[in-house]
């Protein structure tokens, strides 16, 4: 199977095919994602809270992005990359953003960057297209701008709002972008942005229309039992997995049957 490209993006929107993204941040998941059917990972800056441990992504930097980027694109071969933009590498000005998103794509390996935004990031867009760098735009929840709307909310309720979302992701379109991600939006307003769109849109916590899905690695492996959210489905309970896995290697340690003879040189 040859490497999924943005042109695959477009195709599969056309043929009505599901695109499966996920996100990834280093090279050992990367390796098994790149062996599985998904599309593209993002490596997202959620890294800023299930990696680092901060309780949201506006901390994350260009330099962090770039590391874990460069971690998952050294060790895939089909599987398309897409890297995040953090916050404070783009809102500054269209420079800042074209200048951060050549490295991600030089330092990083990626093949995309995604972008929060609506109408305000569309200059950058454009120049970013222009610039051959591929585009993912954002709408919904931007959690960037967690302080500004208030907490990680449902996006879109309202009509004015709704009417605000669809003109955005018809200007991102225009503008050049390849998809979408709707977060955290109303089924009915995600299926009403996916009819409008030439572009696939790429939901988390926007229903089924949308024309892909994408989860949280970690939130998808069920590795914080803290975090439910109602959009969230886990696939595997890895918590779990991974306390009684060291649990048992605990056992085996303290009680003398790891390591055995089978583990150990003459
Ligand atoms: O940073 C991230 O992981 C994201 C996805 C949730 C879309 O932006």
């Amino acid at each position: 199977m040859g490497a999924v490209t943005i042109q695959h993006y477009g195709r599969a929107k056309q043929r009505g095919r599901k695109l499966r993204m996920i996100t990834c941040y280093d090279a050992t998941f990367a390796r098994l994602v790149d062996q599985s059917s998904i599309d593209g990972v993002l490596v997202g800056d959620s890294l800023g809270n299930v990696l680092h441990g901060h309780p949201n992504t506006l901390g994350v930097t260009v330099d962090d992005i770039i590391y874990h980027t460069a971690m998952v694109s050294r060790a895939v071969e089909r599987v398309h990359v897409v890297a995040d933009m953090p916050f404070g590498s783009y809102q500054v000005s269209d420079e800042s953003g074209r200048l951060n998103a050549v490295r991600l794509m030089k330092e990083g390996g990626a093949h995309a960057v995604k972008v929060e935004g609506g109408e305000r990031v569309a200059s950058l867009v454009r120049s970013l297209v222009d610039m051959g760098i591929p585009v993912m735009g954002h709408l919904g929840l931007t959690p960037q701008s967690v302080h500004a709307v208030g907490g990680y909310k449902v996006q879109g309720r309202e009509d004015e709002a709704a009417e605000r979302l669809l003109a955005d992701a018809l200007i991102l379109q225009e503008a050049g972008a390849y998809s979408l991600v709707l977060e955290m939006v109303p089924a009915e307003l995600s299926r009403r942005v996916s009819t409008a769109l030439e572009i696939p849109t790429i939901g988390i916590g926007a229903g089924p229309d949308c024309d892909g899905q994408i989860l949280v690695m970690y939130d998808f492996l069920g590795m914080d039992e803290r975090f439910n959210p109602k959009f969230l489905k886990k696939y595997r309970n890895y918590a779990e997995d991974m306390r009684a896995a060291m649990d048992e290697y605990c056992a085996d340690v303290s009680e003398g049957r790891f390591p055995g003879p089978e583990h150990s040189f003459s």
